[in-house]
């Protein structure tokens, strides 16, 4: 690509990112998503860097200012006032000062503020903002270890599709079942005014979601319950990479910044993690698989979720199996990475997270591939995430077939996931 392209892409980028910044966060899109979301600030992060620095820390100092008393940090925080988003604050009513949902999404702020601290023009302002994030991130994981893995397995169970941030993935059909849809108070869906309801989930999988939702409500949403008492408790392999590894870069964060206990703990947490995570290996699918920890068995389910795992210093043959596994896929798709293998009778190019592309995903995976020393893998999921940039602009997510623009438009974490892209170019 030209420099002038490359100035040109990054330009409309920064465009989308401040159309959505909210001055102290970033809503991941106007309309569909008008709040703060975990994940998606933390990654947004990185993009915000690249022109304001000082931003770029206030985005997930500004998340972690909610963070619950033991440890938890939301998945959404509410700021302002919005109908236009269901479910609401007085549906999931945890109580907080400032209303935020009673469920977590992926630990990517482990990683997130390493890479900011790394990359840091402005040293001290780095060290400043990056110490005083270090012990609220410990806390964070520490409280993943205590209540999502209680027999001190070295994994952690998701409870709810949304704390994976893959909501409808085929991943957890089978176990979704066991979720009961009795005793759902009416609601009225807001996402499929703002987006087609052939690319959203399905109107059955809302029910079981909002169950769940109403069933941790009922029980105070005490953390110390939660995960015995829900009917869905799955071991999402990408999950957990992406805590092992924001585990690894916060313990290097920690002993740059002298503090060798935090060091120590998540050093820990992350070898323990990485032992566990050969469990989930699956020779004949050539990635890793979820384990639903109701019924102790793996779920056969070739989701992007399983290659994510390249995210992690995952053992050497294991990364060049996913590599090979990525190459297989783009023979398959004309844009790498599904979420979900075409192959699979279950795939729905269209729909969420059982087909589509992501760029966020993508942005990991190849991070972690090129780390590895995969560069021709990494290379092709930089290539395809530009080439549905030029062609499909910057939407939520992508048809992997067609590379059609799905979901909401304008979207934040897609822009700064492509400034990365152009700027550190596996
Ligand atoms: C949604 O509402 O679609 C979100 O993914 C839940 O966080």
């Amino acid at each position: 690509m030209t420099a002038s392209a490359t100035n040109d892409i990054i330009a409309r980028a920064v465009e989308v990112l401040k159309e959505n910044d909210q001055g102290a966060y970033t809503v991941p899109t106007k309309g569909l998503y008008p709040f703060q979301w975990n994940w998606d600030s933390c990654l947004t992060a990185l993009g915000l860097a690249h022109y304001d620095e000082a931003r770029a820390w206030t985005e997930i100092e500004t998340l972690f200012a909610h963070q619950w008393p033991d440890g938890m940090v939301p998945h959404i925080v509410f700021h302002v006032w919005n109908d236009g988003y269901f479910p609401g604050p007085e549906v999931w009513r945890t109580g907080r000062p400032t209303a935020t949902s009673g469920i977590t999404q992926p630990a990517v702020a482990g990683f997130a503020v390493r890479r900011l601290f790394d990359r840091a023009r402005d040293k001290t302002l780095a060290r400043e903002r990056a110490s005083a994030l270090l012990p609220k991130i410990d806390a964070w994981h520490r409280w993943f270890y205590e209540t999502r893995d209680p027999k001190g397995e070295g994994l952690v169970a998701i409870i709810h599709p949304w704390e994976s941030g893959r909501d409808n993935s085929i991943d957890w059909d089978d176990a979704f079942e066991r979720v009961p849809t009795e005793g759902v108070e009416p609601y009225i869906r807001r996402d499929t005014l703002h987006a087609d309801p052939a690319h959203r989930p399905t109107r059955e999988q809302y029910d079981r979601y909002i169950w769940l939702v109403q069933h941790f409500r009922g029980l105070g949403w005490d953390n110390a319950r939660l995960h015995d008492a829900s009917p869905f408790q799955v071991v999402d392999p990408g999950f957990n990479a992406i805590l092992i590894r924001a585990a690894a870069d916060l313990a290097d964060l920690a002993q740059a910044l002298g503090d060798t206990a935090i060091a120590a703990a998540n050093r820990a947490r992350a070898e323990k993690g990485l032992a566990a995570m050969e469990r989930l290996w699956s020779d004949a699918q050539g990635q890793y698989l979820c384990l639903d920890r109701i019924t102790g068995k793996r779920i056969d389910s070739a989701s992007v979720g399983g290659i994510l795992p390249a995210f992690a210093a995952i053992p050497t043959a294991r990364a060049q199996a996913l590599a090979a596994t990525v190459e297989r896929l783009a023979a398959n798709a004309r844009y790498v990475v599904p979420s979900h293998d075409p192959g699979d009778p279950r795939f729905d190019a269209k729909r969420y997270w059982r087909g589509p592309v992501w760029l966020v995903v993508n942005y990991m995976i190849s991070d972690g591939l090129a780390a590895a020393g995969h560069n021709d893998a990494a290379r092709r999921i930089t290539q395809s995430s530009l080439d549905l940039i030029r062609e499909s602009g910057f939407a939520e997510y992508y048809d992997p077939l067609t590379g059609e623009p799905l979901g909401g438009g304008r979207f934040t974490w897609t822009a700064a996931m492509v400034i990365e892209f152009l700027r550190h170019a596996s």
